[in-house]
């Protein structure tokens, strides 16, 4: 009885080539999926992309964006440049980009509100690493990547993903038990209706990252609160990623 339709999202990372962008394209073009699906390819084949995604229901998204609007900042990609050039969402605050490129829930919260300012689907990634899952703290990181990741977003228009992928579960092949996962969507779905009300909370999706494969993909999309998948590793094996899309 949820309203909210599933979403799975394939994060290339710092991966692939002109080989995996059309193999890619080759196995998603011409499908019809009971879910959303989006690629989150690195920023240069965006274009290329979207061109060759014509008329398909595949979206694009990116992998990142600017807290910057315009200016002197090199290097760096708008909210505006993305949604002009057609992407669809973008990801903010991979733990990658936290753990490796000084990204807190400050500079996400600013990306949280350029995105929804220019009519991007914002996916905030939040999750704990190991040593605060063994502490037993992950709540409270969860709710404090939250609290700030969203502080005074506008929530009447746009619309919201957030990303649950526990550090911990990234790449390692092991990810986390759906109930496990199951436990924590719960958990930030009542942060949300704390903060923005039940209406935004129900509307909002909550996708689960961290070693999706085929294996473990229908179990997880089958819990409540987990409303999509965000697939890192297997997304780079066309193939795998398109069974994940259609298999559940
Ligand atoms: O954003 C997806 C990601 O961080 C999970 O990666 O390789 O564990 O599926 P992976």
């Amino acid at each position: 009885t949820t309203p909210r339709r599933s979403l799975i999202i394939a994060n290339w990372k710092l991966n692939g080539g002109i080989d995996l962008m059309c193999n890619s394209i080759a196995s998603l073009v011409g499908k019809e999926f009971d879910t959303d699906i989006a690629v989150c390819p690195p920023y240069i084949y965006i274009r290329d992309m979207l061109s060759l995604l014509h008329h398909s229901e595949v979206k694009i998204g990116s992998q990142n964006v600017s807290k910057f609007e315009s200016g002197a900042y090199t290097g760096e990609t708008s909210a505006e440049m993305l949604k002009k050039v057609g992407c669809s969402l973008c990801l903010i605050g991979h733990s990658e980009r936290r753990q490796m490129f000084r990204e807190n829930n400050i500079s996400c919260n600013i990306k949280v509100k350029n995105a929804l300012t220019h009519g991007l689907i914002p996916v905030l990634c939040i999750g704990e690493n190991l040593e605060e899952k063994d502490a037993g703290i992950t709540k409270d990181i969860i709710f404090r990547q939250l609290d700030e990741g969203l502080n005074a977003i506008d929530t009447t228009t746009g619309e919201l993903c957030v990303a649950y992928e526990p550090i911990w579960a990234i790449g390692t092949g092991k990810s986390a038990v759906p109930d496990e996962a199951q436990s924590v969507h719960k958990f930030i779905r009542e942060c949300i209706t704390e903060k923005f009300g039940n209406d935004f909370a129900q509307r909002t999706r909550i996708l689960y990252g961290g070693s999706v494969s085929r294996e473990n993909a229908c179990e997880l999309l089958d819990k409540a609160d987990i409303d999509g998948l965000l697939v890192g590793g297997a997304s780079l094996d066309p193939a795998h990623f398109l069974q994940i899309c259609t298999q559940c």
